[in-house]
């Protein structure tokens, strides 16, 4: 594998394999990489001839007073993991490559509508965020796919929706969410639980699975469901932020007509965020 932490560097190495007839496929994370990154791999592993895997912790997503600063920073596990993986370049540019005149005066994506729901209300600007950094991996690598884990469900359809409006012209991935054996969908923000609060974090799943088996069985009262599943959360000593159940296509309110449905949460456990999501199709 080999690792480039400059533009140019990536842009070398790509020109190379475009001219020897290579598909690429890139993998964008922020790194400590854990199961779910590793899928990701694997899948584009599949669909791909070349693996690109960016490192990069966008300071531009995270709000004043989130975690930043203590986002684990593991690069060279990271980088272990991905040499096993048979990832064939690992591209970690600085903040200085990616915002080379300051977060400040860099040209920003936003993505109307589906940023404005959910995590948007809760973290402004964390979608703006999210996809000036995608947009720009994307335009830096050209790649022919790109793949995010299904867990950042809304993260996905922001991409999905800011590559159709730019006519970016790569195919966007959903890959299913990884989790432990006891159900919690990994995250590196996992590693923020203490030993109680992760004996506790499984029941936000077990919450999800809930509503997904009720929604599949018939129940359609939606707002009854995201309040029931709110009290089961706050009994069992979480702070949601929201619970809710969307249209998968769009999160808009669902409609009464069939066709798939997102149920998302967002809930504090003690000072950490977890978020997660199931899909169920509704009858
Ligand atoms: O999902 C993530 O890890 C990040 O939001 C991403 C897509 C790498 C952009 O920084």
């Amino acid at each position: 594998m080999e690792r480039v932490s400059t533009i140019k560097e990536l842009r070398q190495q790509i020109t190379g394999w475009r001219k020897a007839g290579d598909s690429i496929a890139l993998v964008p994370t922020m790194g400590n990489l854990h199961a779910g990154h590793l899928e990701l791999v694997r899948q584009a592993r599949q669909r791909a001839d070349r693996i690109v895997v960016s490192i990069f912790i966008n300071p531009m997503q995270f709000g004043a007073g989130e975690d930043f600063g203590s986002y684990p920073r593991t690069l060279e596990q990271d980088a272990a993991q991905l040499e096993r993986a048979e990832a064939n370049l690992l591209f970690t540019p600085s903040v200085q490559e990616v915002y080379p005149r300051g977060q400040a005066l860099q040209t920003i994506v936003t993505v109307p509508g589906i940023s404005q729901t959910l995590c948007g209300v809760s973290r402004p600007g964390h979608f703006a965020g999210v996809a000036t950094v995608v947009c720009k991996l994307l335009n830096m690598v050209q790649p022919d796919l790109a793949l995010f884990g299904n867990k950042d469900f809304q993260q996905l359809l922001v991409i999905r929706q800011m590559v159709e409006d730019l006519c970016i012209p790569v195919e966007i991935i959903g890959a299913p969410t990884v989790r432990e054996p006891d159900g919690l969908a990994r995250s590196s923000r996992n590693g923020y639980l203490t030993a109680e609060e992760r004996s506790r974090a499984p029941i936000l799943y077990r919450v999800l699975s809930e509503t997904s088996k009720a929604i599949a069985e018939g129940r359609d009262d939606y707002a009854v469901l995201e309040s029931e599943s709110k009290q089961r959360l706050t009994a069992a000593g979480f702070k949601p932020d929201y619970y809710s159940i969307r249209n998968a296509a769009d999160l808009s309110a669902p409609s009464g007509e069939t066709g798939k449905l997102a149920i998302l949460a967002a809930v504090y456990l003690g000072r950490t965020r977890l978020i997660d999501n199931l899909l169920v199709e509704q009858h």
